[in-house]
C-alpha cells in the first residue's frame, strides 16, 4: 500500500520537474496577514505575488511554486467526529503568478501559466502518476458579473472527461481568505464522489466591500485535500483509516467506545500538536481560544473513553514521530507535551465538577428558557464552557434551541457588564 510519505514526494517532484520552486509550508499562524486568524489555504502565503506587491522571480526564481501546506479551519469544528470533517489538514498545491508566459503543459520552464497547463497537469498527476480515475469535474457556470468558464469546459472536453457539471458561485468560486484578496472561478475534480482537488483561477481581487476588480494578471491556485486523496489511494472506508492516522488509531484500538469520540480525539490532538509546534498557546483570545477550545473538547472525550495522561503522552509522541520528518518544527516533544498537559490539568478539575453538576441539574425536559439559564449557571458557577455544555446536550439529544441560546447570551451579556462595572470600581 502506497504511503502518505511517498505521495508527498511524488507530488512535489512532479511539479518541480515542471518548473515549480518547492516552498515549505508556512506557519499555521499567518505572519503577514491580519485578515485571518489561522492559515486556511496554501495560497495565503502567496497573496502578494498575485497582486504583484512581491516579485516571484526575485524570491523563487520562478513564477511557479508548489507546496504542502498545513491548514486549520474552524468552520466545521462541530462536525468533526463524522466521517469526513477535520480542523487540521494538509493541502497539496501548485501556484502560478502572472503574467501568463506560456499556458502549455509541455512547457517545463519557469513562466506563468493558466487554465490549460493547470488542468492538464492535475489530470496527468491523478490519472498517470497515481493511476486514479476521475469521476467527474465541475466548472463555474456563470453568475452575476462573472461569466461561465468556457475555457475550462473546453479543456476538460479536449482531455476526454465527459461528465462536467456547471455550478454557481456557492460551489465554484473561491476566496478570498479573510476580508479581501485574490479570488476567482474554480474547477473541481471529484474522485469516487469526493471533491479532492480544487483549481482556482485567480482573475479577481475582492475588496473589503465585496466588490470584484480584475487583477492585472491572472494566476493559478490549486489545493488538493491530502487526507481525502489518501483515502481514495488507500481505499479506506474513511479518512481516519488512512496511514496519516494509523499511529493514533493503533493506540485508540485498545479502548472501547464510540468511534465518533475517537475521531474527535485524533483530529483535535493532531491539530493541537501542530498549532503548539508553531508557537501558539491556549488563551481566551482569538486564535489562542481556538486551541483552548479543541484541547478542552479533547479532554472531554478522553475522559469518556477513560484514557489517562500516560496514554495521551504516547499519542503525542506518535503524532510527532509520524510527521516530524516532513515538519521538523514538531520535533519539540517536551514543549508540546507541557503546553497540552498544563492546560488539561487545570481544566480537568473544572470538568470534574462541571460534569457532576451537569448530570445533576440537566433533566432533558426543561423549557428552552430554563435550559439557557442552566447552561449559564454551569458556566458562571462551575466554569463549564458553553461549548462543552452544548456538546453534552447534543450527545444526549437535547436540543439547545435558538431561544435557549438567546437566553444564555442575554444573561451572559448582563453578567459581563456587571463584572466590568465591579472591575472598574
Ligand atoms: N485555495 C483553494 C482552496 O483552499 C485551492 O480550496
Amino acid at each position: 500500500m502506497i504511503k502518505s510519505e511517498e505521495i508527498r514526494e511524488l507530488f512535489l517532484n512532479f511539479f518541480k520537474k515542471r518548473g515549480h520552486t518547492i516552498v515549505n509550508s508556512s506557519s499555521l499562524i499567518p505572519v503577514d496577514d491580519p485578515s485571518v486568524l489561522l492559515t486556511t489555504a496554501g495560497m495565503q502565503q502567496f497573496k502578494k505575488y498575485y497582486t504583484r506587491e512581491k516579485d516571484p522571480l526575485k524570491d523563487f526564481g520562478s513564477q511557479r511554486t508548489a507546496s504542502i501546506q498545513k491548514c486549520f479551519r474552524t468552520t466545521d469544528i462541530d462536525e468533526v467526529g463524522d466521517e469526513r470533517h477535520l480542523t487540521f489538514f494538509e493541502m497539496l498545491g501548485n501556484f502560478s503568478f502572472g503574467p501568463v508566459i506560456n499556458d502549455d503543459p509541455l512547457d517545463f520552464g519557469n513562466g506563468g501559466y493558466f487554465k490549460k497547463a493547470a488542468i492538464y497537469w492535475a489530470h496527468e498527476f491523478l490519472t498517470k502518476e497515481l493511476g486514479l480515475k476521475i469521476d467527474y469535474t465541475t466548472i463555474f457556470g456563470g453568475e452575476k458579473n462573472v461569466p461561465l468558464d468556457e475555457d475550462s469546459l473546453k479543456i476538460w472536453q479536449e482531455i476526454g472527461i465527459n461528465k462536467i457539471e456547471k455550478r454557481g458561485r456557492e460551489d465554484n468560486f473561491w476566496g478570498p481568505t479573510g476580508d479581501e484578496g485574490p479570488c476567482g472561478p474554480t474547477t473541481e475534480i471529484y474522485l469516487e464522489g469526493i471533491e479532492v482537488w480544487n483549481l482556482v483561477f485567480n482573475e479577481y481581487y475582492q475588496d473589503k466591500n465585496g466588490n470584484l476588480k480584475k487583477l492585472e494578471f491572472p494566476g493559478v491556485d490549486t489545493g488538493m485535500g491530502f487526507e481525502r486523496l489518501m483515502k481514495v489511494l488507500q481505499k479506506t472506508e474513511t479518512i481516519f483509516e488512512t496511514d496519516l492516522f494509523e499511529p493514533l488509531r493503533e493506540i485508540l484500538d485498545n479502548f472501547s467506545g464510540e468511534i465518533r469520540r475517537k475521531r474527535i480525539i485524533m483530529d483535535h490532538l493532531r491539530g493541537s500538536v501542530f498549532l503548539i509546534a508553531d508557537g501558539l498557546f491556549p488563551s481566551n483570545l482569538e486564535r489562542g481560544y481556538i486551541l483552548r477550545r479543541i484541547l478542552r473538547r479533547l479532554l472531554l472525550h478522553l475522559r469518556f473513553l477513560e484514557i489517562n495522561f500516560d496514554v495521551l503522552e504516547k499519542m503525542i509522541k506518535a503524532i510527532i514521530e509520524k510527521y516530524k520528518a516532513f515538519y521538523p518544527e514538531l520535533d519539540n516533544f517536551d514543549k508540546i507535551k507541557k503546553v497540552i498537559f498544563d492546560e488539561l490539568q487545570v481544566f480537568n478539575e473544572t470538568l470534574n465538577k462541571g460534569l457532576r453538576e451537569f448530570n445533576k441539574i440537566i433533566k432533558g425536559n426543561e423549557s428552552e428558557e430554563a435550559l439557557g439559564e442552566k447552561v449559564f449557571y454551569l458556566y458562571t458557577s462551575y466554569g463549564l464552557p458553553v461549548e462543552i455544555s452544548k456538546e453534552l446536550l447534543r450527545e444526549q439529544e437535547i436540543n439547545f434551541s435558538q431561544k435557549a441560546e438567546e437566553v444564555f447570551k442575554q444573561l451572559f451579556e448582563k453578567h459581563r457588564l456587571i463584572s466590568k462595572k465591579e472591575e472598574n470600581g
